[in-house]
């Protein structure tokens, strides 16, 4: 006898009995930069976003709310940078006051830290450097864990409800696991950016955040694209053991095959970081018209949710948000 899959296929009504993957507002994180300027800056590289001021900040928290979108996640833009990155656990640094906030006026909003330095050095690097040898030097590993751990307190102080180590420094979550425990905030979850890649696909946020280093590259702290699966168990179990409460792959698209990989090794949750190269991607050939702009977004996140993903970081969420709402 024929098997005939597509009866299933037959109606609108078949189709969504039948679907094995879900796509919804509360699946999204809403990213925000917030800069120290006046007004709203738009993103040259990424059509439709900005960065806003502490005030603009707390409207996109309010309209990501109003979206049925659960969780923001905030970048700083620091009007002065350092060698040591000192706006990033600064008392009242770009992300505290904004994190402040959005718990003032929008408590609803889970208000997720992106917890690095590279926005913060004028080096541009996500720890402080230290001399190797002759005109050689590296990010100091054992320095940036005492300021990312600096960093991580002031955030939960300031109200931040998660903190998100994105500097890629062995032991970074245990240093921070440790910092928030011992300063009485044993309650503030990490997610630990545990599968980060060195990735060409940064770029727009780079340009977005004033991050872009200013010599070398991230290559010696970030993972090898060409890097497999044991590396990348190896680093989530790493993060796991040292106490992180959430699991990230980052980019999604290109390692999807580790979102899997992570979903079935792993019983932490586990969020896909699209990210913002991805996002460009979508923007520029929808407006070049060469692709349809919701049915891709849509296809992507949840592709995304297939393969593995709890929750999305995307810069697609209130646009995506708007399309679920409106499909009903
Ligand atoms: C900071 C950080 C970066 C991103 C998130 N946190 C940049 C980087 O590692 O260079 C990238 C996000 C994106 O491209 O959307 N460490
Ligand atoms: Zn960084």
């Amino acid at each position: 006898m024929l098997e005939r899959p597509r009866r299933l296929r037959r109606s609108a009504g078949l189709r969504a009995l039948t679907r094995e993957v879900s796509l919804a507002p509360h699946h999204f994180i809403h990213p925000i930069f917030v800069h120290e300027e006046e007004g709203e800056t738009p993103i040259a590289t990424m059509p439709g976003v900005s960065r806003h001021p502490v005030a603009g900040a707390v409207t996109q928290a309010r309209e990501a709310l109003s979206l049925g979108i659960l969780s923001v996640i905030l970048f700083g833009i620091p009007s002065q940078k350092d060698p040591q990155g000192s706006g990033a656990y600064a008392e009242g640094g770009v992300i505290q006051r904004a994190a402040a906030a959005i718990k003032a006026e929008v408590p609803g909003v889970t208000v997720i830290a992106d917890t690095c330095l590279c926005e913060y050095t004028d080096h541009g690097h996500c720890g402080p450097l230290c001399q190797t040898g002759e005109g050689d030097w590296t990010v100091d590993n054992d320095a940036a864990l005492e300021l990312l751990a600096r960093t991580a307190v002031s955030q939960a102080r300031a109200g931040a409800d998660v903190v998100a180590p994105s500097a890629m420094m062995d032991g970074q979550v245990g240093a921070i696991r440790s910092a928030l425990d011992a300063a009485g905030f044993e309650h503030v979850p990490v997610m630990a950016y545990a599968v980060k890649y060195a990735s060409a696909y940064y770029g727009p946020f780079r340009d977005a955040a004033g991050s872009a280093p200013s010599v070398g590259n991230r290559a010696s702290y970030q993972m090898d694209p060409a890097g497999g699966e044991r590396e990348a168990l190896r680093e989530a179990r790493l993060d796991a053991e040292q106490g992180a409460d959430f699991l990230m792959v980052k980019p999604a698209l290109a390692y999807l095959d580790m979102l899997r990989a992570l979903r079935e090794n792993f019983d932490l949750p586990l969020v896909a970081y699209n990210v913002s190269g991805e996002y460009s991607l979508i923007k520029a050939a929808a407006q070049a018209g060469y692709m349809d702009e919701r049915r891709t977004v849509l296809e992507t996140l949840t592709g995304m949710r297939r393969a593995g993903a709890d929750a999305i970081i995307t810069y697609h969420a209130l646009d995506a948000a708007r399309w679920l709402r409106e499909e009903g």
